[in-house]
């Protein structure tokens, strides 16, 4: 039986999933369902990178241990590729002890090449990438040397002891297998790319660290009795050979163009070394940047979260919100390139393509179906339906041929004209006034037959990218059929027993008022500050300016523009202080608010006749159980605004920028509502 078995990166746990990590997982969603519908054996696999220096450096920073973290974050990612009902077949964690086996049957493999030995390295290590650098692949800002993927000083690791990976025999080897398998680096830039590199010559490679043991232990002893880790990279990279087991190897790695030389270099480099069989293909997509600029920590307007979107993007049914966001992202921008998310191009491609084409189709067909079913049962006879027929052929092979090489964009783009041309079936067939005519009802059935099966066929040809829109449009029509992918000739192929159903509207237009809101929600406030915001990404001036802001301590802004990192805008007087009322607050109640990952929804004694109602964007680092009961510090004179349709009467203080670390506080004993200045 012919097999797909494609794999996501393993995510990082000092991050919660953004829009780029669910880009990459859509994507890889998308291409499973499309190949499972093809009756391929189909496994998609993901999990999470939880060893390392940089993991272990942010559970230090929050205050926890790094098996806090890692259990913590990790379900944040199972619980998000859930919510946005990505079909997971194993979710692989690196802390897991089949990992682990894995891990150290892989070593032991290369230390049997002899391709392993003990020496002393020191250079530049980036803790962003996890990686060795030497100068040329840095660049330099005065003194110091920065990392150009995280544009960050890199570390000096002062000679430390270390094992290392024999990869300076391997480059030769590794040429051999990119000129022979040309499907292995795809697409071709990414191919180029990696033949220069590995035609500059392989170095041999650290793959063990000393300094410190947030990681798999080494398994071979070092004679200086020193205990090393395993290096992440050579530890993460494993985790696809742990989560297929005998089903090794794997069919695609989709990977970001972030960690190419990962995968395309040191990755075979070790199994050529471990005599193991290589990934038939490592595909590499581009980066999302938001209004242009990178997704990251340090800019919160960047920082989309894909449960928010999809929540925005169909308030009244999520699964379809998602939907609209896997089409936004797997049609505007092909796998391979970069893409830049704009909330513009995001509506433009809703109401165009979604709400008008698709959107209408299904109502004008089901519509049309309905009435006149009785008086001309649908069927298809023996006229011609000239285009409609042959784009419909054509759609089905093109598509499946697109999704095969991993083009979701184009397979959409094709779709969508056979989407088209069926409404212009409607529109040249005119099924109305053939209704008129009672001598024409063979035709009328013949004509509703075939927009049913159109919709048998769209139905089956976008359920890779809009799994939720293909079950309610199979629903509406009746079709109960396993979900394959379509022959040569849909439209015969479509069974007769179609009926049509009562629609709803799954997409309805996004006027200004509803894109506007949607910004709103989803766009911090910082992001109103940005001088990059485009004009219509930026909430309304009147919108409030610390809707969906952690209601850390954030000075107030400057004027638009001023600055937008959140530093202070410069000193401000004593009287400017006296200004901010704040007070002791004491917390009686918090529970979760629903769909916003950020957002607590806390009662708070102040001392006064009645508690306040505040929602704070602290659900990130606190339970609500550990809130009640807690004193706070309240910005008690905030004018009241309302998130997420609940009214916030005040702000608490929160030390942390996009990250929230601790809150302010007082002891016990000092009683609600006492002024704090
Ligand atoms: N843990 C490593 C991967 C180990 S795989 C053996 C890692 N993790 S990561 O959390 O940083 O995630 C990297 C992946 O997330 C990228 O390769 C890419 O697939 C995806 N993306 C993260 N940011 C992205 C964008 N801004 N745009 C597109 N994809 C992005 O690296």
């Amino acid at each position: 039986m012919k097999h797909f078995y494609i794999t996501t990166p393993i995510y990082y746990v000092n991050d919660v999933p953004h829009l780029g990590h669910a880009y990459t997982t859509m994507a890889a969603d998308a291409l499973a369902r499309f190949h499972r519908m093809r009756g391929e054996e189909t496994l998609l696999i993901t999990g999470t990178d939880e060893h390392g220096q940089k993991v272990e450096e942010a559970a230090k920073k929050r205050g926890l241990a790094p098996r806090a973290l890692v259990d913590q974050v990790s379900q944040r990612f199972v619980e998000t590729w859930k919510a946005l009902g990505i079909e997971v077949d194993d979710f692989i964690r690196t802390t897991e002890a089949r990992h682990q086996k894995v891990v150290h049957d892989l070593w032991r493999r290369i230390e049997a090449a002899g391709d392993l030995y003990l020496a002393t390295y020191e250079g530049w290590y980036c803790v962003g990438c996890e990686a060795f650098y030497t100068e040329s692949q840095l660049d330099k800002e005065g003194d110091t040397w920065h990392c150009q993927i995280h544009k960050r000083p890199v570390d000096w690791v002062a000679k430390e002891r270390s094992w290392f990976f024999r990869m300076s025999s391997y480059g030769q080897k590794l040429l051999d297998h990119i000129e022979k398998h040309p499907h292995f680096i795809q697409p071709e830039a990414y191919r180029k790319e990696v033949v220069a590199f590995v035609k500059t010559g392989l170095r041999d490679l650290s793959v063990s660290r000393t300094s410190f043991d947030w990681g798999i232990p080494v398994p071979s002893p070092d004679p200086q009795g020193l205990s090393h880790v395993i290096y992440v990279w050579m530890d993460a990279l494993v985790n696809y050979m742990s989560a297929l087991g005998d089903r090794w190897p794997a069919t695609c790695h989709l990977i970001g163009k972030d960690i190419l030389r990962f995968h395309a270099v040191y990755w075979p480099c070790f199994l050529m070394s471990a005599g193991l069989p290589l990934p038939r293909t490592i595909f590499t997509h581009g980066w999302w940047t938001v209004r242009g600029e990178k997704i990251s920590k340090s800019m919160p307007a960047t920082r989309i979260a894909p449960l928010d979107l999809a929540g925005q993007l169909g308030p009244h049914d999520f699964e379809i919100g998602v939907d609209a966001m896997r089409y936004y992202l797997l049609r505007e921008t092909p796998l391979g390139n970069d893409g830049d998310f704009t909330f513009e191009s995001l509506f433009a491609r809703y109401n165009a393509d979604l709400a008008n084409d698709l959107g209408n189709l299904i109502s004008r067909s089901l519509t049309m179906v309905g009435k006149f079913a009785e008086q001309a049962p649908p069927r298809r006879g023996v006229l011609p339906d000239g285009e409609l027929e042959r784009v419909a052929a054509v759609t089905v092979r093109d598509a499946a041929t697109h999704l095969e090489g991993y083009a979701p964009s184009r397979a959409l783009e094709v779709i969508w004209q056979l989407v088209r041309e069926a409404n212009r079936y409607i529109d040249t067939t005119q099924p109305w006034v053939i209704a008129r005519d009672v001598t024409r009802a063979g035709e009328l059935g013949h004509v509703l037959g075939t927009l049913l099966a159109t919709l048998w066929t769209i139905a089956r040809l976008i359920a890779p990218v809009l799994p939720a829109t293909s079950r309610h449009l199979r629903d509406w029509i009746g079709d109960e059929a396993p979900l394959h992918w379509p022959g040569d000739a849909p439209l015969a192929e479509a069974p007769a027993t179609l009926r049509a159903s009562a629609p709803r509207p799954l997409f309805p237009r996004l006027d200004d008022k509803r894109q506007h809101a949607i910004v709103s929600a989803i766009v911090p406030p910082e992001a109103a500050a940005a001088p990059a915001a485009p004009p219509s990404a930026r909430p309304a001036p009147s919108a409030p300016s610390a809707s969906a802001a952690p209601p850390s301590a954030r000075p107030e802004r400057g004027p638009e523009g001023a600055e937008s990192k959140g530093g202070p805008s410069g000193p401000i007087t004593f009287e400017d202080f006296t200004k901010v009322e704040l007070r002791v607050g004491l917390v009686t109640a918090a529970v979760k608010v629903p769909k916003a990952d950020k957002l607590l929804h806390l009662t708070v004694d102040l001392g006064e006749a009645a508690p306040r109602s505040i929602v704070a964007g602290i659900a990130e680092r606190f339970a609500p159980d550990e809130m009640v009961g807690r004193r706070v510090l309240v910005v008690a004179n905030l004018a009241p605004r309302k998130m997420r349709g609940i009214e916030s009467q005040g702000m608490i203080l929160a030390a942390g920028d996009d990250t929230i670390l601790g809150l302010a506080g007082v002891g016990d004993d000092v009683p609600p509502g006492t002024r704090v200045r």
